[in-house]
């Protein structure tokens, strides 16, 4: 009933290949992607298994020094200006952080759910508390709850906001379902 969820669509793997590869090297993303074993190049049009990225980030975890988790919400900062004019036209050019957020499940998920039947993206239940604070609850089989922390700091630095909003996981990061807590100071 599930499986789509034990994969991950290529568009993520190919933006994994890009913050490698600038991030480090290429060198570092061949090294990577074979103690993954798997190839290092992935189709934008095709999903493939969780368990590969997940390999790949190990691994690239072992090389680093940093965490898995640390490894996702770079790679979830880094990814954001790709992803942004990937699904610009749906983007409000009036919106800053807030309202993207507010707005990801409806419209941005939204779309990609509608355009790329291959992707799957998470549910993000977004609740408004007031005008300073947005709690997201993340629900996915994938736990990448991290990489959806980087997102949303990336979103921030994006609209050069990331002075003024704390972002922080308020329940265990690496579950199916995690809260983030998503503070506007000012
Ligand atoms: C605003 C524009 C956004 C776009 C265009 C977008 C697009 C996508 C796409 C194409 C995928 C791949 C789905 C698949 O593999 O089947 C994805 C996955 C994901 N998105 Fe978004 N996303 C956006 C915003 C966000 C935000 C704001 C968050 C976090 C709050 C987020 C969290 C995630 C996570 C964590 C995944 C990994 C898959 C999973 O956890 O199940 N995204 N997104």
């Amino acid at each position: 009933m599930n499986e789509v969820h034990h994969e991950l669509h290529g568009s993520m793997f190919s933006l994994l290949k890009k913050f490698v590869t600038h991030t480090y090297s290429e060198d570092m993303w061949h090294q990577l992607t074979n103690e993954a074993h798997t190839t290092g190049n992935f189709e934008t049009t095709k999903s493939y298994p969780m368990s590969d990225i997940l390999a790949i980030i190990k691994s690239a975890s072992h090389h680093t020094g940093l965490s898995v988790i640390e490894i996702e919400e770079k790679f979830g900062e880094y990814l954001v200006p790709d992803l942004f004019k990937m699904y610009g036209s749906y983007l409000n050019p009036s919106w800053k952080t807030f309202d993207v957020l507010l707005n990801t499940e409806r419209v941005m998920h939204g779309a990609v759910r509608h355009l790329n039947s291959a992707a799957h993206p998470p549910i993000l239940n977004v609740s408004q508390v007031n005008e300073h604070l947005l709690i997201i609850d993340y629900y996915s089989k994938r736990k990448l709850a991290s990489l959806a922390v980087g997102i949303i700091k990336g979103i921030a630095d994006y609209y050069k906001e990331k002075e003024s909003i704390a972002v922080k996981p308020t329940t265990e990061p690496d579950a199916e379902r995690v809260q983030i807590r998503v503070e506007f100071k000012s």
